[in-house]
């Protein structure tokens, strides 16, 4: 998986694991493959399997307009997933899914090269920053690897779910929006 065709060719001939049984799109990814920032969801819901596109439904709306409110959206930045079939009633992808799956997901990040990546939500974080990942005590706190910033944020499904999680999520995104700044002038320099 060299090149993003071979990338999307191996993707949507997957049948790595039980979830592309019932799919109706492999879900790879949207935006911008030049970006500095990449954003990792869990897996796609309803409308992103029927659509093909990362969020895209309720939890979607909620990302663009968190985006928004840091100079960002979906086209400037990359957007992706752990799973790239959606697990059946939103459950949480398996632990066997996620492993069939995740070199997807590596591969992107290798082919895009960010310098910062937001894990939304637990196991985004916990397949990307440490398994296990204590997201009520670990969000909004930056974790280098290799010249790359990762923190974790919540996810946006929780934010509907739990109206108090949107503070802190804000002051997250803040970091985030610091941090690309910064970046940013670094590269510049
Ligand atoms: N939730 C996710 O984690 N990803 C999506 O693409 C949509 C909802």
């Amino acid at each position: 998986m060299k090149t993003w065709e071979e990338l999307e060719e191996k993707c949507l001939a997957c049948h790595g694991c039980r979830l592309c049984e019932r799919r109706n799109n492999v879900v790879i990814g949207v935006g911008n493959r030049n970006t500095d920032i990449m954003f990792v969801g869990e897996g796609p819901g309803e409308q992103e399997d029927l659509k093909g596109e990362p969020f895209v439904g309720p939890a979607g709306n909620l990302l663009d307009k968190m985006l928004a409110a840091i100079e960002l959206d979906r086209k400037k930045v990359y957007i992706a997933n752990v799973v790239k079939c959606r697990p059946p009633g939103n459950r949480n992808p398996a632990e066997d899914e996620q492993r069939a799956c995740i070199n997807y997901l590596r591969r992107q990040y290798l082919l895009i090269r960010p310098k910062i990546v937001v894990c939304l939500g637990k196991i985004a974080a916990s397949a990307l920053i440490e398994p296990n990942f204590p997201i009520t005590r670990g969000h909004g706190v930056w974790y280098e690897k290799k010249g790359c910033f990762f923190i974790a944020t919540y996810h946006p499904s929780a934010l509907l779910r739990d109206e108090s999680k949107k503070y802190p999520a804000w002051e997250d995104f803040k970091k985030i929006k610091q941090k690309l700044d910064e970046v940013r002038r670094t590269d510049e320099k």
